[in-house]
Order: structure tokens, then sequence, then C-alpha cells
């Protein structure tokens, strides 16, 4: 079995190819970060016309790369939601498309699914079953995964995910977009011990999150700042804040659920702290903690052409419908 697998949910067009039988055959992954650097975020109908010129020939290299024609493909997989609905409706078309043309099926993939799978796409996978921290630039959750399809969402954010809260107050701090790295280099330089800010949703039960507080927060502090160590201090408290929460709550729900295993994916866990106190916290009680391979920590082709291998393994299949949908609740399948 042979899928590829295409991604365009935001700001990045993925393709790869993967094989059962011999793993991921190529990818190929354009980043339109350049594109929208200017406006300070994701411009969505710039994305979608981006999509659109840099698709086709990203298909075709990767299928070079893998060197595999049409015939030799056994499906075809695309995001189909949630995200940016005119960037999804851009996979979608062209995915379905394809398929139709080649006489393949094709199957819609979720693409917080593919972030949580993306580990396995590393030399020692996880086995099931597994807690998973997804942690992007749209979502915050903790999910329960029993198996390929068999998610259930312990805990979620309230308000702005944990990506969106970094890049919003790297914004503030007057940093660059994706605002997550920047901030987070930024808050090497800084003080722990100067600003305390909260630990939000912390002092209750559940595994729900909250991150727009902090923001305002980092707002509030940064009047009084008037030099750039002021600032790294902010952006150092804030980054303490946020990774002390989600530590918290996925030490919560290791100790509720009884996991042998935590999967961290999405692109805020390529932060260097958050991954160093995981790995101290989870490892203390006696659990692990797993990473997709560097490259497959933020939004790629691969992870969808992987979720749909074994979509398509479990019997996946479609009708011809062309689905794009922007919100999209990932337990409901
Ligand atoms: O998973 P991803 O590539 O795209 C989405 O599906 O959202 O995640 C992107 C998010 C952005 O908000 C970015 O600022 C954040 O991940 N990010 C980081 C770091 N690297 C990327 N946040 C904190 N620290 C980092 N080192
Ligand atoms: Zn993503």
């Amino acid at each position: 079995m042979r899928i590829l697998g295409i991604e365009t949910s935001c700001d990045e067009t993925g393709v790869a190819v993967i094989d059962a039988e011999h793993g991921l055959l190529s990818h190929a992954l354009y980043s339109q970060v350049a594109l929208h650097a200017e406006y300070g975020g994701v411009v969505p109908e710039l994305a979608s016309r981006d999509h659109i010129r840099k698709l086709l020939p990203l298909v075709r290299q990767a299928l070079d790369e893998a060197d595999t024609a049409a015939p030799d493909l056994t499906g075809i997989a695309y995001t189909s939601g949630p995200g940016l609905l005119g960037a999804l409706l851009v996979g979608a078309g062209v995915a379905r498309s394809l398929a139709w043309a080649w006489g393949l099926p094709a199957v819609g993939v979720h693409h917080m699914e593919g972030h949580l799978l993306a580990p396995l796409l590393g030399d020692e996978p996880p086995e099931f079953p597994f807690l998973a921290l997804l942690v992007s630039g749209g979502h915050t959750m903790l999910v329960d995964v029993q198996g390929v399809g068999r998610y259930r969402i312990l805990g979620e954010s309230l308000d702005d995910a944990a990506g969106e809260a970094f890049d919003k107050t790297a914004k503030l701090l007057g940093l660059g977009y994706p605002g997550g790295p920047a901030l987070a280099a930024l808050a090497e330089q800084g003080d722990p011990a100067r600003f305390s800010f909260p630990r939000p949703m912390t002092d209750r039960p559940g595994l729900d999150f909250s991150f727009s507080g902090l923001k305002t927060r980092a707002l509030t502090t940064l009047r009084e700042a008037r030099t750039e160590q002021d600032r790294a201090d902010v952006a150092r408290a804030f980054e303490e804040a946020v990774v002390d929460t989600l530590v918290i709550k996925c030490l919560r729900a290791v100790q509720e659920t009884g996991a042998e295993r935590l999967v961290v994916a999405g692109g805020v866990g390529a932060n260097r702290r958050l991954r160093e106190r995981l790995r101290a916290a989870v490892g203390a009680e006696g659990a692990s903690v797993h990473y997709p391979p560097f490259e497959f920590c933020t939004d790629n082709g691969a992870m969808i052409a992987l979720a749909g291998l074994m979509r398509f393994q479990a019997g996946a299949g479609e009708d011809l419908t062309i689905r794009a949908r922007a919100r999209w609740n990932l337990a409901q399948g």
C-alpha cells in the first residue's frame, strides 16, 4: 500500500509519499512564512493563492523523489480540516481531482490526527495506547489515544491555543511572525525571578486550558518595560507560565489515566524548555515522552500521508464529495 499525502490547512504546503512496507519515501514542504511575515500573521486569501501555485509542483517533486508514478499509488490522503477554509479547499480539490483522474480512492484526514500520529514516523515509535499533548498555533488539547480513530479529548483550550498565545505575546514584544521561536530565544536572556505570571486553571480540577489571560498580563507588565532586559524578563515569565501550565496538566492527565507514554506534537512541541520540563516531570511518574522527528513537529505532508495510510489500512473509504471543514471535532471522526 502506497499513499500520497497532501497538507494545506494553513501556511505550509506539504506533500509526501509513504509506503506500508518501506516507510516514508519522500516529503516536500513549502513554507509561506516569508509571505505572511510582513502582515504579522497568516492572511487567508494569500495562503489559498500560494497553495494553488505550489501544490502541483510539490506533488510532482514528491512523486519523483519517491520514484513513484500514479499507478504505483493505492490512495490519496488530504487534510480535510480543521483550518483555513480556502486553504483546505485547495488541498481537498486537488487531492480529489487527482484521485478521480488516476482512479484511486481518497480520504480526508483530520489535521490534528496527523499531528498526533506524527511520532510514529520516528525511529522508536510509541505503542498504543498513549496520551497526546497537541500544542499548535490553532489547538491545545490532551487526547487519550487508544488506537487509530479512537480518540477521547480529555481537555482543551477554552480560548487561545498555546502557539497562538506565543504568537500574540511575541507581537506585543515587537517580535516577528511566527512568534514562538523568537519569543523563546528572547526568553533565554530573561531572568525567571523578575516577574511571576499565573498558571491559569491549575488551581481547579480538570484538564482544560486558558492562555488568553497570560497575553493580557504580558501587555500590562510591558507598559512598565523600558529596556531590552525588561522585555526579555517578560518573555521569560510568559514562557515559564505556559510551559509550567502545560506540564502541570500533562502530569495530571498521566496520573488520572495511568498512561505509560506521552506523545507531544504540534509546533509548540519544538520548545526546548517544554521538552526539558516534561521529560523530568513525566519521567518521574515512570512514563516516557515521545516527539515526532524534529522536521515533522510543525505542519507537513508526511503526517497526513501516515494518517491516511493507517486509515486506508483500517478500511477507510469515502464518496467523491470534496470535504473541507474549517471546524471539525477530532473525537467525532
Ligand atoms: O503545528 P504548527 O506548525 O502549526 C499549526 O497547525 O498551528 O504550530 C505553529 C505554532 C506557532 O504558533 C509557533 O509560534 C509555535 O508553533 N512554535 C513555538 C516554537 N516553535 C514553534 N512556540 C514556542 N516555542 C517554540 N520553540
Ligand atoms: Zn498543525
